[in-house]
This record gives C-alpha cells, structure tokens and sequence, in this order.
C-alpha cells in the first residue's frame, strides 16, 4: 500500500519536535510498492529524502520535495541454526521493537542497543552503536532499491564498509539506495559484553544476568541520561566523538589528566566531546530556545519552540569554545536537512 498527504507536518516525523512542512509525504509498505512509486512518480531529479523515525534529523525549513518513510514491517527467521538465527527484518520496524523480540526469543546480541531510537533502515545507515555494540557486529546483509534504476541489490556486510557511526550509505551511496530490510545473526548462546561503562555495577541491582536484566539496565541507564524526545525534543548524541591521532592524545592527557578515551587503533584514540563539551562549562545551558542536556552535554535539547536555526546556532557555540580549550573540531551526528 502506498499513502501520499500533500502539505504534511513532520512535527510526529523528528525527535527534535520541529515544526515544518514537506510538499509531499510518502509511505509504502512493500518493496513493490516502492519500485512502483519509483517508476511512476520519478522523483529522480527532484528533491527527496528518505527518512526512519527522524531521531537524527535536524529540519532547517519546510522540505520543497517528496519525504519518504518504510512501512515495510516484518520479522521474518531465515536461518534457524544451532547456535544462531538469521532474522530478516523490514526497514520500516521500530529498532527496539525489534531488540524486544531478540530478547524474549533468546536471542544474544542486540539487548546492549536497547532503547535507540529510530527504524532498522537506519541502523544499517548510521551503523548504530552503544555500550560497546554496534549494528555492524550483527547485520549480515542489507537489501536496498537503487533509485535510478529501481534494481534490487544486496549488500553483503563487508560491501557495506562499516566503521564508527558511518558506512557506504552515508558516503558513496550517500542518496542512490533505498533500504528495504536488514538481516541481522543473533546467538543462541550468549556471550555477554559487560565491560563498557557502568554496565556491571547497574546490573549488580538485578538478581542475575541475563538477556532480559542486561536489556533493563540499559534501558535505566540511557533514561538516567538521556532526555525523553516526548518530554523536550532532541535526537541523542547531537554530535559524533572525534578520533584523533595518538599523538595528538598523549599531548592532551598532559594537559587535562582525567580525560576519559578508547583505543581506536595503535595510532587513533577516540576522545568523549561530550566530556569536552561539559569542560567547556556547557551543561545546562540554554541559548535562546536551545540547551545542552542538563545530564549529557553531548545532547542538544529544544527548550521549546526552537527553530532549526536556534539548534544550530547553539552547536556552532559549542564547536568553538571545544576548539578554543581543546583544538579538537566535533562535527555532528546529526543530518543538516534544508
Ligand atoms: N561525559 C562527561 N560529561 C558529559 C557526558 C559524558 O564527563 O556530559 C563523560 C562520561 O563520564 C564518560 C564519557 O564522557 O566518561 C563518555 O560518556 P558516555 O558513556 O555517556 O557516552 P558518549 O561517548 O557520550 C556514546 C554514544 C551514545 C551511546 C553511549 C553509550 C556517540 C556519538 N554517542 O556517547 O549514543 O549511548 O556512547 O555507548 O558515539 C547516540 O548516538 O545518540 C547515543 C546516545
């Protein structure tokens, strides 16, 4: 089925709760459908934008041009092996949706992504990540429509060049493919990742470790930290952590002792800007209709009635003074869409 509105709001469409437009809205909910609305409608040349539960966009203005959304919803076991399932799950499926159902299958892997926000269509574009996983440890194949051609491809995981919040769908595919499902490998015998953060000690209120308890502290920890979009409207990590050279590493950890890291490689550490943010003095703060997250610096709220260029105007500052204390640049996690 497809629906088409006309003069949509996008208000229910992005986390950051930004009121605007868009000519046009498109939801589909099969992949024939989409090859129709492809072929039909040729949007191809015109301004369009495929979106997930919008948890990572920022709206600058109303969109002149077609937004599109998967519907494509199910959760289907392809492989169902000794040790591991195969699950192919449409892109239009809520992430945490679909972790719930790992979890109450017994299946290991995805319950440290407990609670991100957005659809799976995303998670194979931004490679998600959290407490130590991310997507691209679990996804085996992507499925997507190029849009030129209307052709299917699939996606092998090695095709798909995963590294930190990035893959070949945000850089030379960037705009080319649709996805329309992801297939993920889950465990059947789990091997816990416990190590990042305060994961353990969280878990030590539980009385024992499990798929589901490991699941609940995740989901205390990201609500003890994270604002809630329905309460003040954000979209998470508003910006990605930097990777710097080791050197450039060991200078700073001279000048700031207690600098908190992860080791990227023998050459590349991974610095917090979330820390460096809250250096700066930043959590808090508001600056017009924007703020900096009270217990998160890495999260840029909307006090109320922010436009996009409010949201903006308050990360630029930010950017500076990290700059000025710390000469690292951070860029954001967060697409600019105008
Ligand atoms: N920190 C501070 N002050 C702050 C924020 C962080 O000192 O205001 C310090 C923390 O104490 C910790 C370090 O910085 O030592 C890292 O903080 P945290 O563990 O909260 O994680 P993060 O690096 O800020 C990343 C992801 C999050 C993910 C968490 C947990 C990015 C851009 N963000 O945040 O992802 O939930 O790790 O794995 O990589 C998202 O992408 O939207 C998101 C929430």
């Amino acid at each position: 089925m497809i629906t088409i509105k006309k003069q949509y709001s996008l208000l229910s469409h992005n986390t950051f709760g930004i009121d605007v437009n868009a000519d046009t809205f498109v939801e589909y909910s099969s992949t024939d459908d989409l090859k129709q609305f492809l072929h039909d409608k040729e949007i191809i040349g015109n301004p369009y934008l495929h979106i997930g539960s919008g948890s990572n966009l920022l709206f600058l203005s109303d969109y002149k041009g077609t937004i599109l959304h998967s519907r494509i919803q199910e959760i289907e076991v392809i492989e169902n092996a000794n040790d591991h399932v195969l699950v192919k799950v449409g892109a239009g499926v809520e992430w945490d949706n679909f972790v719930a159902h790992c979890v109450s299958q017994g299946w290991a892997g995805a319950e440290n992504l407990s609670l991100i926000p957005g659809e799976i269509g995303a998670s194979a574009v931004q490679n998600i990540g959290a407490y130590g996983v991310e997507a691209k440890d679990l996804i085996t194949q992507v499925e997507a429509i190029e849009i030129i051609s209307g052709k299917e491809h699939i996606f092998s995981n090695a095709e798909c060049n995963y590294s930190y919040r990035q893959s070949i769908f945000k850089s030379e595919l960037k705009n080319k493919f649709i996805i329309t499902y992801v297939t993920y490998k889950l465990s059947k015998h789990p091997v816990y990742n416990l190590e990042y953060g305060n994961i353990k000690a969280e878990l030590e209120k539980y009385p024992e470790i499990s798929l589901t308890t490991i699941r609940q502290a995740i989901i205390a920890i990201r609500n003890s930290k994270l604002p809630d979009p329905k309460v003040e409207g954000n979209a998470g990590s508003f910006f990605m952590n930097p990777i710097i050279p080791r050197s450039q590493f060991q200078a700073l950890q001279m000048q700031f002792p207690t600098i908190p890291h992860y080791d990227i490689d023998q050459d590349h550490v991974k610095v917090p800007a979330g820390w460096m943010i809250d250096q700066c003095g930043w959590k808090g703060k508001t600056l017009g209709h924007a703020g900096v997250h009270s217990k998160q610096a890495l999260v840029i709220v909307n006090k109320g009635n922010a436009t996009g260029n409010d949201i903006i105007t308050l990360s630029r500052e930010i950017q500076a003074s990290v700059k000025n204390m710390f000469n690292i640049e951070i860029h954001p996690e967060v697409n600019f869409i105008s």
